[in-house]
């Protein structure tokens, strides 16, 4: 490993960012995730949507640190199978610290009373506003605690997610306060990720089998046909369905490092 890169000031995260990022150039994502905890401790957790990047990183961390810390957002929107894999998890990862984060309750029963359930379909301001609701709220609350939070995010996933860093400086959506964002397996590929899940009897959610390479919320995810871009079923119904709001900045642009 290379040296350790002290930890500056929070109002330096973006330098701090981009030294960490230029550092760990080669890393593996052990090695990532590893310095990570190392630096962070107890203020960095992993955001799981139980997708299998999110897995591959479940498995790395809890060989790592069985008490590590794992959140994830539970839209009450999910796929059955995605509840399955929850609850295997709970078992596998026995000391694993997952935290499972729900919705305001009493935004949810506004915006279902005066839009409707299925909301999403009719706009896409619509659908952000649900996605607001079930998801970038609730991640606000589970990054209050935290320094960093650690994604499975892959280069190669989107176009956008093309020009990312192994570590960003992001920004909490509720106080606006700056925090790291690390994404260890931003230069793997889907072959890599399944060759991991194989080799290490990794369980993955079934509707991967089922043509699904990338699954969010229930009513918001499509299988795709083998020639399709894997994230065209996400949001299949619009136009531009690239991100959700999760990794945007209020304005819409992709959270990256500088330089
Ligand atoms: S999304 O923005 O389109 O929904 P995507 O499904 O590609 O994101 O997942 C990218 C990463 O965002 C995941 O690897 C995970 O770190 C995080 N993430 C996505 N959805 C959730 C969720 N429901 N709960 C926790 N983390 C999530
Ligand atoms: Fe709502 Fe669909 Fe977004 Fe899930 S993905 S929060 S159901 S709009």
């Amino acid at each position: 490993m290379t040296e350790k890169p002290a930890l500056r000031g929070i109002e330096n995260a973006t330098e701090q960012a981009a030294a960490w990022s230029a550092a760990w150039q080669g890393w593996t994502p052990q090695d990532i995730l590893a310095q990570g905890l190392a630096d962070l401790g107890e203020r960095v957790a992993l955001a799981s949507s139980f997708g299998a990047e999110d897995m591959v990183l479940i498995d790395m961390l809890y060989r790592l640190q069985p008490t590590a810390r794992v959140f994830t957002l539970d839209t009450g929107r999910l796929p059955y199978e995605t509840y399955d894999l929850l609850a295997t998890v709970q078992k596998r990862y026995p000391e694993l610290r997952l935290r499972v984060m729900y919705p305001d309750t009493a935004a949810v029963e506004e915006m279902v009373q005066t839009q409707g359930i299925n909301l999403f379909y009719e706009s896409v301001e619509n659908r952000k506003r649900c996605c607001y609701v079930r998801k970038v709220e609730p991640l606000g609350r589970a990054l209050a605690d935290l320094d960093g939070w650690i994604t499975g995010l892959r280069r190669d996933q989107t176009a956008n997610r093309g020009t990312m860093a192994v570590v960003e400086a992001d920004t909490d959506k509720q106080s606006q306060r700056p925090i790291f964002k690390f994404n260890p397996l931003l230069e793997w590929t889907w072959e890599q990720v399944w060759d991991y899940l194989k080799t290490h009897g990794v369980p993955y959610n079934a509707l991967h089998d089922r043509g699904y390479p990338s699954i969010g919320c229930a009513p918001c995810t499509r299988a795709v046909a083998p020639d399709e871009d894997p994230r065209a079923g996400r949001w299949w119904w619009e136009q531009d369905n690239q991100e959700c709001g999760l990794h945007v900045t209020a304005d819409g642009r992709l959270v990256r490092a500088k330089g």
